[in-house]
């Protein structure tokens, strides 16, 4: 039954130990029976039930702490449950991992994607293309420069997770930069309260319009959980419309991207590296800033493909292989 099928002032009336294997309880007031297997009471009183039971802790970062990404091997990555754990750990504690030598195949993203787990479909499809398109309905379609950036920062719910795989690279440019948007924001935090304050109170609108579709969510750059831990990044530069705020506030919310932009770009946040065929990075998009140098389209090709998860997906894999590690162990 559910709860209030019970009575009110339901309490343990008498605990037994059954055979050294079982506790069995009875209820009062009306006597009723139960039975608790040790292992479950065991894993209560671990803590294991908590949502960040079996989930590393998250480290901020900052360039001088990261020459180049945490790497790991494609396929072993994709054959090997140990290596998967390790590959995903770095991804969670960090923010970001790399893996080389993987396929150059179409589609080798979604099954980098599906190894952690369901893929999340958004208006660009399951896998979108970064290449140069003509009548782009995205900045990402051109060969301009991003600064560091979420992506799809006009949804309630931006994108956790991001795969971009890289099939193809022969253009002159193009490399791919990562910053700790959690780093910066803790960096603004000691360093500059005032604009920290701005950064992560007052809110912007982002949007996306085009002929079919017309995306906008107004949330501040970056959000706080209610204990004041950084939770979440959002800031798509190329996609972020107008202030939501008093019109007093603007000039502090101005001053506050500004001392934001400035960090996302410097070297002293930046971790940049080139694009091989056959590399892909997983990044969290809801911590993240990752970017590109503007390259030559003359020069070459430069194909990538990507895709979406949701952080939950990490989060499940990440218990199944503490699990499966356990129970082997
Ligand atoms: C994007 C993007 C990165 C790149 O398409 O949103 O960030 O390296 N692309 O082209
Ligand atoms: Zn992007």
């Amino acid at each position: 039954c559910e709860i209030d099928g019970l009575p009110a002032d339901t309490s343990i009336r008498t605990v037994e130990l059954i055979d050294g294997r079982a506790v069995s309880l009875t209820w009062a007031p009306d006597g009723g029976m139960g039975r608790v297997d040790p292992g479950w009471l065991r894993s209560m009183a671990e803590g294991r039930w908590r949502p960040e039971a079996d989930i590393p802790e998250r480290t901020p970062w900052e360039a001088s702490g990261m020459p180049a990404p945490p790497t790991f091997d494609g396929p072993s990555v994709l054959s090997d449950d140990h290596a998967l754990a390790d590959f995903l750990h770095a991804a969670w504690t960090l923010g970001f991992a790399r893996l080389r030598n993987l396929p150059t195949a179409p589609g080798t993203v979604l099954t980098v994607g599906e190894r952690i787990g369901t893929v999340r479909s958004s208006n660009f499809g399951f896998m979108f293309s970064v290449e140069t398109k003509p009548d782009p309905d995205s900045t990402a379609y051109t060969s301009v420069a991003l600064d560091g950036h979420t992506d799809l920062a006009t949804r309630e719910t931006q994108p956790g997770l991001q795969l971009l795989h890289c099939r193809e690279n022969t253009a002159t440019g193009g490399a791919s930069t990562m910053a700790d948007g959690f780093a910066v924001a803790e960096a603004m935090r000691r360093e500059t309260p005032a604009e920290f304050e701005a950064i992560s109170t007052l809110k912007w609108v982002f949007t996306n319009r085009h002929r079919d579709t017309d995306y906008r969510f107004s949330g501040p750059i970056v959000e706080l959980a209610g204990g004041g831990q950084v939770v979440e990044i959002r800031n798509t530069g190329f996609l972020r419309a107008y202030p939501d705020m008093a019109d007093r506030d603007i000039p502090a919310a101005y001053q506050a991207l500004r001392v934001f932009t400035a960090h996302c770009r410097s070297e002293r946040f930046l971790c940049r590296t080139p694009f091989a065929p056959g590399d892909l990075v997983l990044f969290d998009n809801r911590r993240m800033l990752h970017g590109r140098d503007s390259f030559d389209p003359q020069s070459g090709h430069r194909r990538l493909e990507g895709c979406y998860l949701d952080r939950d997906e990490i989060l499940s894999r990440l218990r199944i292989l503490a699990r499966r590690g356990r129970d082997v162990g």
